[in-house]
């Protein structure tokens, strides 16, 4: 049974410099007790979709259903009751600064109405499946950026949510990090079965732990499918761009790693007056500096290569970071 059901969802923002349309027709469903990952680059309108599952942002047209309810059709109550089966998760982590970790977490508890002698029982238990008992007394600021991830999930599952949408939840935090998180949200799935949508830029995320994935692409849905599926067959432009950053950025993390053990002075400097001779021509092929290293990446040919000489030839250098030339 889908969980989530959006529906030709259209939104639009209107601002001084005219209207946005960040959501176009978007059509997904999410299955019960499935991760759902949405993925697309910046200002795509992932954190729109977001917003508009909760009715947070309203969308002026489509359907949004929740379990089944028709969001736009609940009176503000029953919006509010719906609400409380939905919980968030920031990339910013959004704790209560001067609250110790045991509060934030009893915050949504409180909320509820739990007396503070039960609140405290369930919060200490929600903060012993994050790994994060012996923290109950620290204030946010004495956590790291993981620690403070791990208190935003415990206070999500104090709220006993039937889904959970994750916005950019691991965006700030480093790739070991990253890989703890995920971990403890597949683990929140499997044994609470909620439901997550996980939104972000990163492949390793979407790769790592989400079962199905839409590509959202100037706030359309590019293409949407099983993980393994859309990335190892992508029929969209949007996908195959995609998987090609992610492939650059392996490559720079494998790079990097070979250069910190050569202590060898690279030639970065000759590479760098070679992309200065490549700038200005244009073919299907973007390069990436990041560090030291260049890399060229071809979309023609979908591989990722080290800049050599033969290749330098009819390029179009974009700079400052990966850039898949469209
Ligand atoms: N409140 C707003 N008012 C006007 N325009 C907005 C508003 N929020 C978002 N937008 C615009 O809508 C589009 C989608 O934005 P959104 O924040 O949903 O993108 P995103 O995919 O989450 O990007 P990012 O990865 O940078 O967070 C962008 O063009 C953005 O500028
Ligand atoms: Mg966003």
């Amino acid at each position: 049974m889908a969980v989530i059901e959006l529906e030709q969802v259209n939104k639009t923002y209107s601002g001084k410099n005219g209207a946005v349309q960040a959501l176009k027709e978007v059509s997904l469903s999410v299955e019960e007790g499935e991760i759902f990952g949405v993925i697309g680059l910046s200002g795509a309108g992932k954190s729109t979709l977001v917003r508009c599952i909760n009715l947070l942002e309203r969308p002026e047209s489509g359907h949004i259903r929740v379990e089944g309810k028709e969001l736009s059709s609940l009176s503000g109550k029953e919006l509010r009751l719906e609400r409380q089966n939905i919980a968030m998760i920031f990339q910013k982590f959004n704790l209560l600064m001067q609250r110790n970790v045991l509060d934030n977490v009893c915050f949504p508890l409180e909320i509820a109405g739990v007396r503070k002698k039960e609140a405290r029982k369930q919060a200490l238990e929600y903060l012993r499946t994050v790994g994060l008992e012996d923290k109950a007394k620290a204030y946010p600021v004495q956590l790291s950026g993981g620690q403070q991830q791990r208190v935003a999930i415990a206070r999500a599952l104090a709220s006993h949510p039937r889904i959970i949408l994750c916005d950019e939840a691991t965006s700030a935090l480093d790739p070991q990090t990253t890989r703890t998180i995920l971990e403890l949200l597949r683990k929140v799935n499997r044994e609470y079965h909620i439901s997550i949508v996980i939104i972000t830029h990163e492949m390793r995320v979407i790769t790592e732990i989400c079962d199905r994935v839409a590509v959202l692409h100037h706030g359309r849905v590019a293409e949407a499918g099983p993980v393994q599926e859309v990335f190892k067959n992508p029929k969209s432009k949007a996908a195959r761009q995609l998987l090609l950053l992610k492939e650059t950025e392996e490559l720079e993390e494998e790079l990097t790693d070979n250069d910190e053990e050569d202590s060898e002075e690279s030639s970065y400097s000759d590479e760098n007056e070679h992309i200065d001779e490549l700038e200005n021509k244009t073919t299907p092929y973007s390069v990436s500096e990041t560090g030291k290293n260049s890399r060229v990446v071809s979309e023609d040919k979908g591989h990722t290569a080290i800049l050599t000489a033969e290749k330098r030839k009819n390029l179009h250098v974009v700079r400052g970071g990966a850039h898949a030339v469209g």
